[in-house]
C-alpha cells in the first residue's frame, strides 16, 4: 500500500494554503512564539453507497474530499498538552500521563481518545501544542470526526516517530470514536479518511475489512455538496438507536440464516418469509440494509461498467430508502435531494452521513448549468435560508503540508 504519511511537497489548494497561513499565524497569537510548528492536513468524506452498511457488515463506497481538518502542532519540553480549535471555544489542557479517562461531550474527545490509543507507546514522548482548523463544516455529515482522530494520529505518528502504517492509524482512529467518545460508529469513516486516492472511490467490504481503490471519471461528473445547515444534538443518540434496531432485527432473522454473522448475511426472501416476526420498526430497517445491500453492489457494477447514470440511479434509491426505511432523513434534505434531481444534469442524489441534518451529495454531469441555483433557490424558497452549493473535488488522503511562506517546515 502507497505511504500516505508525508507530502511536504506543494499543490496544495491555493484555498487551503490560505487557511494554513492564517491558522499558523493564530497559532502564535494562542500559543506564542517558539520552535517551528509542523502542519498537518487529513480530509474529510462523503459516501456515495452503502448508507448505513458499514455497522451491519455491508459494503460501502466513500470518497474522501478536498475538505478537511488542519493541524497546526508544534512539539513541547515537557509532557503537557494543549488543545485550541479555530472551530469551537472549548479548549482542553493536561499531562500526557493524566489524560481524562472519561469523554466530555466536547470536540477535543476526539483527539485525547487518539492520545489514550497511543499514549502507552511512546511513554517517553513529549506533550505539544495544537490548533485544529480547517474547512470542513462540523456535524453536517462529512465525517469531521473520524478527520480530527485520523488528522491526530498522523501527527502524533510524526511526532513521536511512531512509524505507523496507514491502516494502524485508521485502527486507532477508530478505537477513539468507538472507545472514548462512545459513538458505536462502523469502521467506513476512518478508512475512507485514511485510505483516500485522489479521483477514486473505495470500496470497503465491512465484514472483512478488504477493500479497493475504483476510479471514478472525474471528467464526465461532478460531485456537488449541498449543506442544509442543519445540526442536530440528538445525532449520535439517534444513530446508536439505529445501530441498536439494526442488531434486534438480525437477531430474530438470523435464525433462519444459518451461518450469518451480520444482518448483511441474511438473504432478502428470509426477511420477506419471516417479517411477521419482526416490528413494524424493524422490518424498515432490515428492509433498508438488505436492499441497499443489493444496491450497493449494483452501483459497483454499474462504476466498473463505466455507467454513470446507473451509479447515480443507486444513490437516489439509497436516499428513498434511508427516507422511508431506515427514517433517518428530515424534510430539508429531501427538499435538497427533490430539488436536484429534478435537474437535468443530474444523475444521483442522497443525504450523506449518518442523516437527521448535515448535507446532500449529488452526482452531476460535468456541465450542470444552473444547477447550484436551482437547488439553493428552491430550498429557499421553502426554508427562507439559503444553502451553500459547491462542487468538491476527490482527495490524496492525510499527509503533511508545508507551511505557505516556509521551505524549511
Ligand atoms: C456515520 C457513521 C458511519 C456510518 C454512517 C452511515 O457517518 O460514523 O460509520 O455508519 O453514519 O452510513
Amino acid at each position: 500500500m502507497d505511504d500516505l504519511a508525508t507530502d511536504t511537497s506543494s499543490g496544495e489548494t491555493d484555498d487551503l494554503a490560505g487557511l494554513l497561513g492564517d491558522q499558523v499565524w493564530r497559532f502564535g497569537e494562542l500559543f506564542g512564539d517558539g520552535a517551528p510548528v509542523r502542519c498537518f492536513f487529513s480530509p474529510g468524506r462523503v459516501n456515495l453507497m452503502g448508507a448505513h452498511l458499514d455497522y451491519n457488515g455491508g459494503p460501502v463506497m466513500p470518497m474522501a474530499i478536498d475538505r478537511g481538518t488542519l493541524l497546526v502542532v508544534r512539539p513541547r519540553a515537557d509532557r503537557r498538552v494543549r488543545l485550541r480549535s479555530t472551530l469551537a471555544p472549548e479548549s482542553f489542557e493536561g499531562e500526557l500521563g493524566g489524560l481524562p479517562a472519561e469523554s466530555s461531550g466536547r470536540w477535543s474527545d476526539y483527539p485525547i481518545g487518539v492520545l489514550r490509543a497511543l499514549a502507552d507507546r511512546a511513554p517517553e514522548a513529549c506533550g505539544f501544542d495544537v490548533l485544529f482548523g480547517g474547512n470542513l463544516p462540523v456535524g453536517a455529515g462529512l465525517s469531521s470526526s473520524a478527520s480530527i482522530c485520523v488528522g491526530t494520529a498522523l501527527a502524533v505518528d510524526a511526532l513521536w516517530k511512531l512509524g505507523l502504517e496507514p491502516l494502524e492509524r485508521v485502527r486507532v482512529a477508530l478505537q477513539a470514536e468507538r472507545g472514548f467518545v462512545g459513538v458505536h460508529c462502523g469502521i467506513m469513516d476512518p478508512f475512507a479518511v485514511g485510505l483516500a486516492r485522489p479521483a477514486h472511490v473505495l470500496w470497503l467490504d465491512c465484514k472483512d475489512r478488504s477493500f479497493e481503490h475504483l476510479p471514478l471519471d472525474t471528467s464526465e461528473v461532478r460531485v456537488v455538496v449541498a449543506d442544509t445547515g442543519v445540526r442536530r444534538q440528538l445525532a449520535k443518540g439517534a444513530f446508536n438507536r439505529r445501530v441498536a434496531e439494526a442488531r434486534l432485527a438480525f437477531d430474530t432473522l438470523s435464525s433462519y440464516a444459518p451461518g450469518a454473522t451480520c444482518l448483511r448475511d441474511v438473504p432478502l426472501d428470509v426477511l420477506e418469509a419471516h417479517r411477521g416476526d419482526l416490528t413494524g420498526t424493524l422490518e424498515h430497517r432490515a428492509r433498508h440494509v438488505l436492499e441497499e445491500v443489493q444496491r450497493t453492489f449494483e452501483a459497483r457494477d454499474a462504476l466498473r461498467a463505466g455507467d454513470l447514470a446507473g451509479f447515480g440511479e443507486r444513490m437516489s434509491g439509497a436516499h428513498a430508502s434511508l427516507r422511508d426505511h431506515y427514517e433517518v432523513s428530515v424534510p430539508e434534505l429531501d427538499c435538497l435531494v427533490d430539488a436536484a434531481l429534478g435537474h437535468p444534469a443530474v444523475l444521483g442524489a442522497r443525504l450523506t452521513g449518518a442523516g437527521f441534518g448535515g448535507c446532500v451529495v449529488i452526482l452531476a454531469r460535468r456541465e450542470y448549468g444552473d444547477l447550484e441555483e436551482t437547488v439553493a433557490s428552491g430550498f429557499e424558497d421553502r426554508f427562507g435560508t439559503r444553502p451553500k452549493v459547491e462542487v468538491f473535488s476527490g482527495d490524496r488522503g492525510p499527509r503533511e503540508v508545508r507551511v505557505p511562506w516556509s521551505e524549511s517546515a
